[in-house]
């Protein structure tokens, strides 16, 4: 047991994970370092392939092969999770920790039918008798928005929409009223209604006080909804930690932020839904030839040669910080807003 500072739920210290790929060993996750507090919904954000989804997997312990904990820590309740063995990580996995998956089908069992999965996971966990397992079952699918219960329980994941699917996967992660709940694009497959609903339901997460979320999206008008605090990645690092107040309204620090921001429909001022979304210049460069110095510099207007050489450090702006030499501290004016 560590000494952990009372409101903090999660806090992950300088945690680096090296992933072996065919094109040589990259680092996913590199020198990460956030807290979620008790009743903290915290977003986070950054193009395909920053690092997210493993950033999400390793706080439950779950490292694809070929990965490995270089350093660093991730402490959860003051409990060291990276000491656990597996039989103590798999009691916190779905009991206090739980995650909605980016792909239903690796939490979903094929052969199985949703209402023995979902009865099993009570089973296993808790002593409820049979019959408040299945009226739990049946609320915890009513509140992620499947209104007929009945049907879904004794369908196999095959027969279920995408949507549906992943309806079932929230009902699952929400099912033991976990602690900390990890929801990787959770909206992605449903239509906008379904969509705020299941994120008003996540939002309800943290409003015991206790509790806190981790949203993992490429919507930020989703993660602006939604998150208290926003996280930006870029090529495998947190380059951003700032209060979404702040975040959306003076404007983010870092100028990849600040560009994720602009290549918003809504950043842009496009009036048709149809006109071309502008992207971020250049590409994200491949985790296995990262350039020197900033790794966002080559994409960068304000890049010099220093960013070009040398590492950024960690920049504070009271609550706010971004990993740059020239955080970007003028509020959002009317530029981002007109077309
Ligand atoms: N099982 C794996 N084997 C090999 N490489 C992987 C594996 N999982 C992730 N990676 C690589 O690690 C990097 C980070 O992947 P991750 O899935 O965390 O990105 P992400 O930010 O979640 O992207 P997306 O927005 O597309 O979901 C990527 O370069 C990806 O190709
Ligand atoms: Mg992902």
């Amino acid at each position: 047991m560590v000494q952990g500072e009372d409101l903090s739920l999660l806090e992950v210290r300088h945690l680096s994970v090296s992933l072996r790929t065919r094109e040589g060993e990259i680092r996913p996750v590199s020198d990460v370092s956030f807290t979620i507090g008790k009743g903290e919904a915290v977003g986070l954000v950054g193009e395909s392939g920053s690092g997210k989804s493993l950033t999400g997997l390793s706080l439950l312990g779950l490292f694809p092969p070929g990965a490995k904990v270089l350093s660093g820590g991730i402490f959860f309740e003051g409990l060291d999770l990276l000491a656990q063995e597996d039989s103590a990580l798999r009691k916190i996995r779905g009991q206090r920790i739980s995650m909605i998956f980016q792909e239903p089908q690796s939490a979903l069992n094929p052969v199985l039918t949703i209402g023995t999965q979902m009865r099993e996971l009570f089973k296993s966990h808790t002593d409820l008798s049979d019959d408040r397992i299945r009226e739990c079952v049946s609320d915890r699918l009513r509140s992620a928005g499947l209104p007929d219960p009945e049907r879904v329980l004794r369908s196999y994941p095959h027969q279920l929409s995408g949507g549906m699917r992943q309806r079932v996967m929230i009902a699952m992660a929400i099912a033991l009223d976990p602690h900390l709940v990890i929801a990787d694009e959770p909206t992605t497959a449903l239509d906008p209604t379904v969509a705020l609903q299941i994120l008003t339901l996540l939002s309800s997460i943290r409003e015991s006080r206790t509790k806190g979320l981790l949203f993992i999206s490429h919507d930020l008008s989703h993660v602006r909804r939604i998150s208290d605090r926003i996280l930006v990645m870029y090529a495998g690092r947190i380059v951003e930690s700032s209060p979404s107040r702040a975040f959306f309204e003076t404007g983010p620090l870092h100028p990849y932020s600040r560009a994720l921001l602009a290549s918003r429909p809504e950043g842009t001022g496009r009036t048709r839904k149809d006109a071309p979304l502008p992207a971020i210049p250049g590409q994200v460069p491949p985790l296995w030839s990262l350039p020197t110095g900033c790794a966002f510099a080559p994409r960068c207007s304000r890049a010099d040669e220093r960013c070009r050489t040398e590492s950024p450090p960690w920049q504070s702006e009271g609550e706010a910080g971004a990993l740059c030499f020239y955080p970007d501290t003028t509020p959002l004016g009317a530029p981002l807003h007109v077309a």
